[in-house]
């Protein structure tokens, strides 16, 4: 039976660290405050000039080299992403070409934190079906752009960077050991559509005075709802593909959830019973870098070698939409 593995992974963050105590400086906060409630220490930021496309092409090129494979056998990349280059054409078409990949179809995905998961779901659907055989996934993220710097409430979480996955079929069986992909699934509630948006800048609120004037351009948040949901959701999606695979959360090895608040995912692994040794937590270090923060933990997983083939992984994502979503893994590079 043909499975999707991941043959190759590589992440990229901008050299630029913004630390709680320069926040202190240019919004009314302190470290106490961010890293209490968020676990956030401190966050990258893209160079001037430096885009989605940018991050993602890095990532990229890291993935390709770790799996040994050629830019021109990708048959699809796929770039989730929040914070594309412009509304179109899509960030994937200016990787596609950045990269010389001349047979790969490319698009978009739009599932905010939950991209990878969604674009792992959708890749590992093209694979299984037979359609491709090899996929380039990104999770990238400019999110400093779409920030509003004198919003305490919301600019304190972000940061940017891209995390990117090679993805090829394989014959095996990753329930019975094989590596790849064992189950996904994603879900979407879009009542709660206004918990995480930006407002500005489509076809509902075009471009215009108005939108600046009213700061419609930046990410609006309300944290606190977002906050509840998240973990009911988040702890229900793991259930749902454990039940599934027909494990228990002991047996997973590590658990790789969307960074998005340190509380969020301590509550997650209390009601799952996963233990801190399990849960791969780097928020500290980069905050919610939204589609790009579950391979940017992977790569931690596997450096730190707590993550090594053979052993099986959960990945776990919420964001907005609302959009949420659990893939379970075998490592197999
Ligand atoms: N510094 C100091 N004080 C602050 C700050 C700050 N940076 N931000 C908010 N406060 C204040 C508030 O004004 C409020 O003050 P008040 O009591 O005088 O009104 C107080 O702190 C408490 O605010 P809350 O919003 O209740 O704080 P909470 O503990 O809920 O933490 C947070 C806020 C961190 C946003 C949290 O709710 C959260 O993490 N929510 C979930 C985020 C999430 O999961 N997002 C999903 C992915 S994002 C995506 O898809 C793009």
């Amino acid at each position: 039976m043909t499975s999707t593995v991941i043959a190759g992974l590589g992440t990229y963050t901008p050299a630029r660290v913004l630390t709680n105590h320069e926040l202190e400086r240019m919004v009314d906060t302190s470290d106490e405050w961010i890293t209490s409630r968020t676990g956030i220490r401190e966050r990258r930021i893209a160079a001037e000039g430096e885009a989605t496309s940018d991050l993602s092409l890095a990532a990229a090129r890291a993935a390709l080299l770790d799996a040994g494979v050629d830019a021109a056998d990708l048959d699809l990349i796929l770039v989730a992403t929040a914070t594309p280059d412009m509304l179109f054409p899509a960030t994937a078409c200016l990787v596609q070409h950045g990269l010389s990949a001349t047979r790969a179809a490319a698009f978009d995905l739009s599932a905010a934190c939950s991209g990878f998961i969604y674009g792992l779901s959708v890749a590992d659907g093209f694979i299984r079906s037979g359609t491709y055989r090899t996929i380039l996934l990104i999770g990238a993220e400019t999110m400093s752009r779409v920030v509003d710097w004198e919003d305490r409430t919301t600019c304190v979480l972000f940061g940017d960077g891209a995390g990117a996955v090679v993805l090829k079929a394989a014959e095996g069986e990753p329930r019975e050991g094989a590596p790849g992909v064992i189950e996904n699934r994603i879900y979407s509630d879009g009542s709660a559509w206004d918990f995480i948006c930006l407002p500005g800048g489509g076809s509902r609120r075009p471009p215009g005075q108005e939108l600046v004037d009213r700061r419609l351009q930046f990410l609006r948040m309300r944290g606190n709802e977002t906050f509840k949901v998240a973990v009911r959701n988040m702890e229900r999606a793991a259930r749902e593909v454990l039940d599934a695979a027909g494990l228990k959360p002991e047996s997973l090895k590590v658990v790789v959830p969307h960074q998005a608040n340190i509380r969020i995912l301590n509550a997650v692994a209390e009601r799952l019973g996963v233990s801190d040794e399990q849960m791969v937590i780097n928020l500290d270090a980069y905050g919610n870098t939204s589609a790009a923060s579950i391979p940017l933990a992977l790569r931690d997983a596997v450096d730190q070698e707590r993550l090594l083939p053979g052993d099986v992984a959960l990945l776990l994502a919420f964001g907005s939409g609302l959009t949420w979503g659990s893939s379970l893994i075998r490592w197999g590079c």
